[in-house]
């Protein structure tokens, strides 16, 4: 398929990314880059022209991995999705979506849909999560860096955030990281050293750093449900460029001390969270939808906060299918803390 890329913008000078229109077979996607890097990269983008009111045909859909492929994270403004619409539309992106594990049956969910979370701070009676409940401290370890499901052997490529009502505007954002072009601009020497090292990912990693009192000592059927799993650092991205894949859920990294790990991984994440590789989104609508792949990107969220007010906001999660999808599951026998 051939796209015709063209720019409508010819302010050259200014800070404000231009527009690209993406001219397909069908409609018209308008473009516009959040990130431009000095050598011509791009991260992150804001997408318009998708009729999300019925069902997106095959070739937009094509169209719009490609765009995913090159931005890595992809907005879309005032959807009118809803819980159907969200499924069905991450369902044309992979043929397995991740099931919610807090997910206990349609009459003990708000939002009711297995393969959606509920990654906002409304409990099933309408009340916010409360302060120090074990589910406020569950979501602690969302506000590190992080990608989603590394902890998984077979991992996930995509998750699509969707706001359902309007949020509070000013204090609603998610914050995202270019683990590609972090990864390119690592001094040549440390690449090497990089290049084939393994990573231990694992789920009571990162709570244990988000909240050490709570999560310190995971509980059994929590530890026995989520098991450690093991990708490799520097990875080949769907776009083509090498970049890190790196998350708070990482523990250990082969032939290393946990002490060491830490030190590596957290220098590498801190180096890929200079304000030049991240963006914030801000959320403003009903309807906003953020897609990112995981596999090019960190995100966070904000922490709740004792004076938040209600947020909803529903996560899908695309089952990786792609050549590195399971990582390396034989090195398990390199790390002693397995
Ligand atoms: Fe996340």
């Amino acid at each position: 398929m051939s796209h015709t890329l063209t720019e409508t913008s010819t302010t050259a000078t200014t800070s404000i990314p231009p527009t690209l229109q993406l001219r397909g077979e069908v409609g018209l996607l308008r473009v516009r880059p959040v990130v431009q890097y000095e050598g011509g990269g791009t991260f992150g983008a804001e997408v318009e022209g998708v009729d999300w009111s019925k069902p997106i045909p095959d070739d937009v859909v094509d169209q719009l991995i490609a765009l995913e492929d090159k931005y890595a994270v992809l907005i879309f403004r005032q959807t009118g999705l809803d819980n159907d619409g969200h499924i069905a539309f991450s369902q044309q992106l992979g043929a397995d979506l991740e099931v919610n594990p807090f997910y206990y049956g349609r009459e003990n969910d708000r939002v009711g849909e297995p393969y959606l979370w509920d990654v906002g701070n409304i409990e099933l009676d309408g009340s916010l999560v409360k302060p120090n409940s074990r589910r406020w401290h569950h979501s602690l370890g969302n506000t590190l860096w992080h990608t989603d499901s590394s902890y998984h052997q077979r991992r996930s490529k995509y998750s699509l955030l969707l706001s359902h009502g309007d949020p509070v505007r000013g204090g609603s954002w998610t914050h995202f990281a270019d683990t590609r072009q972090a990864y390119t601009d690592l001094p040549e020497e440390l690449k090497l050293q990089l290049e084939d090292l393994i990573v231990e990912h694992d789920l009571w990693h990162s709570r244990k750093l988000g909240s050490p009192v709570v999560y310190g000592n995971p509980l059994p059927h929590e530890k026995a449900a989520k098991p450690p799993a093991y990708h490799r650092l520097v990875q080949i991205s769907p776009g083509g460029q090498k970049a890190l894949y790196l998350a708070a859920h990482a523990k250990t990294v082969s032939g290393m001390s946990l002490e060491d790990s830490q030190k590596l991984l957290w220098k590498l994440i801190d180096h890929c969270t200079q304000p030049k590789y991240v963006f914030s989104m801000e959320w403003l609508n009903a309807g906003d939808m953020v897609w990112w792949d995981n596999r090019q990107s960190m995100h966070r969220a904000n922490p709740y906060t004792e004076d938040m007010t209600a947020r909803d906001v529903r996560r899908s999660t695309v089952i990786d299918d792609g050549p590195l999808a399971w990582g390396v599951p034989d090195a398990k026998s390199l790390f002693t803390t397995a």
